[in-house]
């Protein structure tokens, strides 16, 4: 049994020697010490030795054993070495190399393009911008806006209410609030972000976006508002866009005004989209209601002010002729290329 187990050592460790990859490895460590290797072969016929010879032949076994695993282990460590240092050779990229897949350039989305547009046009004007929460306080999205608990403005199927005194803002207008009992007058400022109303079809998205603007000072009249709109359709869309001033209501502007532009699809004759009338209503506005400044401790006999609000979506949707308003949310890589 000594030379056998002496053989056995001779043979595992020169096959050992033997082996070229990994994978030979593992044959070679099956074959002598596997379930039916070599080994476990000698580790039986050791019930067959006399009792008194046991322990000096088990010692034996045992210093082969671990003579044979010692040896594989380290071929099997300098085997896997090197066939990572093959594969790190094979992978090895040349940095310096010229790239060959050519990158598209990005482009900004055609509502941030109309976005943009319209603050660089306020901006010259000489409004400031901020921006306030989504979650909304029920305080500044109605009750500061002169929409009290029972205003029909306040109908649960328009508003997404998170708790009694919670909501998502259904419009930009609580920044009104928030920037008259905060800032002392005089105020300009636009507010630009997005709103929620539960609402959903061709032209109406549950979420969009709304740009609010503010002005308060002295002696703010509807002729300032006229003004201020007029020049902003005129820049937005081009001189010789028409420009119709209608009354209309809002709790929070007192008059209200609603502005409509020639149309953009039939420059005024009449169409299907303008419904024959040659003009497109593009935003809501009038002169803050005295009890709204009250409200928010402005005193209205020292201040008086305007205030508009548009949806950006649909100024987008008129400027570049956009028929769903899906279009602009479901970033479609070729819808969006053509606003390049
Ligand atoms: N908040 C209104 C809406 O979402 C739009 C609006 C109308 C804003 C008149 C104003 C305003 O500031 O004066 O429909």
């Amino acid at each position: 049994m000594k030379e056998e187990l002496a053989k056995i050592v001779q043979d595992a460790l020169s096959e050992a020697k033997k082996a070229g990859t990994l994978a030979e490895m593992n044959d070679v460590r099956v074959k002598f010490l596997g379930k039916n290797g070599a080994m476990t072969a000698v580790l039986k016929q050791l019930n067959n030795v006399p009792k008194e010879q046991k322990p000096e032949m088990g010692k034996l076994v045992n210093s082969a054993r671990e003579q044979i695993e010692s040896a594989f282990i380290g071929k099997e460590k300098a085997l896997r070495e090197a066939e990572l240092n093959a594969r790190l050779m094979s992978e090895r990229i040349d940095v310096t190399l010229p790239s060959s897949d050519k990158r598209t350039i990005g482009a900004l989305h055609p509502l941030t393009i109309i976005k943009n547009e319209i603050i660089d046009i306020f901006t010259t004007f000489g409004f400031s911008v901020a921006e306030g929460p989504e979650v909304e306080l029920d305080y500044y999205n109605f009750q500061l806006l002169n929409i009290p608990k029972d205003h029909p403005a306040r109908d649960m199927a328009d508003t997404f209410y998170v708790d009694e005194n919670t909501v998502l803002r259904t419009h930009t207008s609580p920044m009104q609030a928030r920037i008259m009992t905060t800032t002392p007058p005089p105020i300009r400022v636009l507010v630009p972000g997005k709103v929620y109303r539960s609402d959903d079809d061709a032209s109406h998205s549950p979420i969009f976006n709304q740009i609010e603007g503010l002005c308060v000072d002295k002696k703010i009249t509807l002729g300032d508002l006229k003004g201020v709109l007029t020049a902003f359709v005129e820049k937005l869309f081009s001189r010789n866009t028409k420009v119709r001033f209608r009354p209309s209501y809002f709790p929070f502007t007192e008059p209200s005004v609603e502005v409509d532009v020639t149309c953009t699809i039939c420059g005024g004759k009449g169409c299907r989209v303008c419904k024959g009338t040659g003009f497109l209503e593009i935003l809501g506005s009038g002169i803050v209601n005295p009890k709204v400044l009250e409200l928010c401790g402005l005193d209205p006999s020292e201040y008086s002010g305007f205030a508009f609000g548009f949806g950006i979506e649909r100024i987008a949707m008129l400027k570049f002729g956009i028929p769903h308003i899906k279009m602009l949310y479901e970033n479609d890589v070729r819808f969006l290329k053509q606003f390049r």
